[in-house]
């Protein structure tokens, strides 16, 4: 009798520790559910603060950095549709009066160019690009210029060149650009700072190490700095950004991860205050398709998993990029 009730007594606390790990289990997957449904929302369904509170129309200015190609090209054209005045910043003084002729022209608005190559990190410069801003309203600054590695490259075999330039561009051109810009946002209590972040900021990359650290830094800094100006009425957005067409991916055909320029812009600016796939404050992750990859990336397998598949691939794009160096090297040798 006594071995009985032992049974019986066993199987209800296995029957019992069954539901207690199946409810957990149930709660688990149906947070995981609901975390993937509200970056459905977010990307699909919800509009972001409209870019034209920021006075467009109305005397406003949007400041870009790396305006003359690419991503940054894009913001100026699509914030200047929307009657923002454009000041645009980037090394190629030619390309860039051609491309404020081209705004004024279609879009009836002002604009001031800045040449200057981040990369020099050169006082004067700031101090010009300072002295250019002091008297207009600037309400939108696109931390967009950046610079990477020329080929995935072992940390201990990038030239020191590269990797001062990567920390000059992406992380000092962005602080000391904004240092500009916000006294004036905070004065006027409004500002819209828009950073472009990479997923190579989201997961470590190996071979692209210098990048991928510089990233990371922008994705931090732009969360503390965000909760700091929260208050003083400027919003902060770190944009987790994967592929899109551009020199610098060195894409040149669109597919479904990896946009064009025009709809990327256009989902950035779609939802700003938004974190789409982002699950860090003060960032999002706009574009439908990156999203879905960055809820994967944080709900999926671990970011020693994530870490050591960007490694494969680095490893593979880097064989690729030094067999290419070895035909090109041999070409030109045949042709001299
Ligand atoms: N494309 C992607 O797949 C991707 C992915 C993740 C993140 N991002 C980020 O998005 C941003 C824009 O990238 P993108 O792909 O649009 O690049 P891009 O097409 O190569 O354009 C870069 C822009 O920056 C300017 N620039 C480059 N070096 C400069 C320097 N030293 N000083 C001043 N201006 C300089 C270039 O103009 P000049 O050459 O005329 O100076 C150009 O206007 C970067 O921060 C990048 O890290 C891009």
């Amino acid at each position: 009798m006594d071995k009985i009730a032992y049974f019986v007594q066993k199987s209800n606390t296995n029957a019992t520790a069954v539901a207690i790990f199946g409810a957990i289990g149930a709660v688990v997957v149906a947070a995981k559910a609901l975390s993937f449904l509200k970056v459905l929302v977010d990307v699909f369904l919800r509009s972001g603060i409209n870019v034209k509170k920021y006075d467009a129309g109305n005397g406003g200015w949007a400041v870009i950095t790396g305006a003359s190609d690419g991503i940054g090209k894009e913001f100026a054209f699509q914030l200047a549709s929307k009657k923002l005045n454009i000041v645009l910043v980037s090394r190629t003084e030619s390309k860039l009066k051609v491309l404020a002729e081209e705004l004024e022209q279609k879009y009836n608005i002002e604009t001031k160019v800045h040449a200057m190559d981040f990369a020099k990190g050169d006082d004067k410069d700031y101090q010009a690009l300072q002295a250019l801003v002091a008297p207009i309203n600037v309400t939108v600054l696109v931390n967009n210029v950046g610079t990477n590695h020329e080929i995935p490259t072992p940390f201990e075999q990038e030239t020191d060149k590269i990797v001062k330039d990567i920390v000059e561009i992406n992380i000092n051109a962005a602080m000391k650009v904004t240092k500009i810009i916000v006294p004036h946002m905070v004065a006027r209590k409004k500002g819209l700072i828009i950073n472009l972040g990479s997923f190579a900021g989201l997961v470590p990359t190996p071979y692209l190490s210098v990048y991928s650290g510089s990233k990371a830094f922008l994705s931090s800094w732009s969360q503390a700095i965000g909760a700091e100006l929260a208050p003083k009425g400027i919003t902060v957005q770190n944009v987790n950004t994967y592929f899109v067409v551009s020199a610098m991916s060195k894409i040149r055909r669109a597919t479904m991860l990896i946009p064009m320029p025009k709809p990327y812009v256009r989902s950035v600016l779609g939802q700003i205050g938004i974190s789409g796939g982002a699950s860090t404050p003060y960032t999002s992750t706009p574009f439908y398709s990156h999203a879905i990859a960055n809820w994967l990336i944080d709900n999926t397998f671990g970011r020693a998993f994530w870490v050591k598949q960007n490694y494969n691939i680095q490893v593979d794009i880097r064989k690729r990029a030094l067999r290419k160096r070895e035909r090109e090297a041999a070409a030109a040798a045949k042709s001299q």
